[in-house]
């Protein structure tokens, strides 16, 4: 379908069809030129590349080309010709401009300088008309496209999971709380606890932080499906790799084991990186200037094999590197980004897949190893991020998950549904995590998670 009174200024720029006359619309990057001849550098988010529009000043009303200036949205008349000078192969001949709305240079923020991404955060509302957001957003879009077709393709099926839940999937930090309850005056039982019998769902309810153990649901019936939504943390980890408020894409797969999880996660994700590279080609060579050895990463990845080892191996290698670590390192310690990308970029140079790790620092539902202390986890670790994926196979016996729900003291009454999937027809089976914006992380280059989210929630900060 055509786009309605306009032509996008990608299709005209890759089209090259001048001597025709187009109509343009878009936000004015930059505007220049003398008395005889002006240049309107125009942007309409179709491509981080813009369309030069020529004025031809004495011939043209001078009040409306006084009112364009950067940050103005305009309609453009005129015909493309090629271009005589360097640095874009066809312009467009202006005839006719309509404003639709001015930018006022002394007030408009984002002026033709370098802005910080700090400074740019406090005006997320309009950060997406800079180049280097353009192009974050247009490879998100694509990511997230990518991440359905692969799962088409492949057979999955997409469900939906609660955003809304009354149980603690993870244990992984605090969550969210979700209630109508009168903060002001609340209900008390006779134990002077909060009664919340009265709230909306008739129990205490929070945000989801994963879909998962409802996508073992759907494993267990459609064999295979995937997760795409948002998730949420109450962590108060001010760091550049969490968000309070997340997306995360969880595939789940009846009949796959550990070996078959990990050759998932590994395609999948090798997969993801060679579709930006084919379909965001301008935009990630754009985000290549400021990150030069973004391309050689990304190429890097898609085209090497993941190291493997168990987690009691990373220890060994962590624990000779002759490194003195911010954080200690043992046998039963959580790997912090800093072990994580230690093992990736010095010692294997490439991504790594963790598995087996000590039962204690991982969750009550992995599969428990014959030898009484692992499970059968696995964790991708990727260069300059560290952990993107974690998964693992899924403990199928009902009495070994039981047994592990009494030893954590979890109130089973709130998972009576997953365990029942263990009495009933239950079949081995493993998932997992990709953080997506861990995902946009690395195909951007960007160094700070909350620049690759359009609207970052982390603490201290919901606004937009
Ligand atoms: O390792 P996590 O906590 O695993 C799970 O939630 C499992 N239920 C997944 C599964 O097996 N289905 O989180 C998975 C991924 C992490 O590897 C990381 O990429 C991302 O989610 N992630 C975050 N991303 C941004 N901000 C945060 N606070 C994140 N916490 C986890
Ligand atoms: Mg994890």
């Amino acid at each position: 379908m055509q786009t309605p009174g306009r032509t996008k200024i990608s299709d005209i720029l890759s089209s090259k069809n001048s001597g025709k006359s187009f109509v343009v619309k878009g936000w004015v990057r930059t505007k220049r030129g003398g008395k005889n001849i002006a240049f309107i550098a125009l942007n309409d988010g179709s491509t981080i590349n813009n369309l030069q529009l020529v004025v031809d000043v004495p011939n043209f009303d001078e009040t409306v080309l006084k009112q364009i200036s950067t940050g103005a949205c305009i309609k453009a008349e005129g015909i493309l010709t090629e271009s005589t000078g360097s640095g874009q192969p066809v312009e467009l001949q202006v005839k006719n401009i309509e404003i639709y709305g001015t930018a006022d240079a002394q007030q408009y923020p984002l002026q033709k300088k370098v802005h910080t991404p700090e400074f740019l955060r406090e005006i997320a509302h309009l950060r997406p008309r800079t180049n280097t957001f353009g192009a974050v957003l247009r490879i998100r879009h694509a990511m997230a496209y990518a991440i359905h077709k692969y799962f088409n393709d492949n057979g999955f099926y997409y469900l939906h999971t609660p955003v809304i839940t009354a149980s603690d999937a993870e244990g992984a930090g605090a969550m969210f709380q979700v209630t109508t309850l009168n903060l002001d005056s609340l209900p008390k039982t006779k134990e002077n606890k909060i009664d919340y019998s009265g709230d909306f769902f008739g129990k205490r309810t929070s945000l989801t932080v994963s879909g998962q153990l409802e996508g073992e649901l759907g494993a267990l019936a459609l064999s295979q499906i995937y997760t795409f939504g948002p998730t949420f943390r109450a962590e108060n980890s001010n760091t550049p790799r969490h968000l309070a408020e997340f997306w995360m894409i969880e595939p789940e797969m009846a009949f796959y084991e550990i070996q078959e999880n990990m050759d998932l996660a590994e395609d999948f994700i090798k997969y993801l990186v060679k579709y930006a590279l084919e379909n965001c080609a301008d935009d990630i060579a754009f985000l290549n200037q400021k990150d030069p050895e973004l391309v050689e990463r990304l190429q890097g990845v898609a085209n090497t094999t993941f190291a493997r080892l168990d987690y009691t191996e990373g220890i060994e290698i962590l624990e000779h590197s002759g490194i003195k670590f911010e954080y200690p390192v043992f046998w039963g310690a959580d790997l912090q980004a800093e072990h994580e990308r230690f093992l990736v970029e010095k010692h294997f140079k490439k991504p790594v897949i963790l598995t087996n790790y000590p039962k204690e620092i991982k969750a009550f539902y992995m599969k428990q190893n014959s030898d009484g202390k692992t499970v059968r986890a696995m964790d991708v670790l990727f260069p300059s991020i560290g952990e993107i994926i974690g998964g693992s196979q899924r403990e199928e016996n009902f009495d070994k998950l039981q047994a592990r729900i009494d030893e954590l003291k979890i109130p089973v009454k709130d998972l009576w549904w997953y365990l029942e999937t263990r009495k009933f027809g239950t079949a081995p089976h493993s998932g997992f995590g990709l953080g997506f914006e861990r995902l946009l992380l690395f195909v951007t280059g960007m160094a700070n998670i909350r620049d690759v989210i359009p609207f970052p929630r982390t603490p201290n900060n919901a606004e937009f």
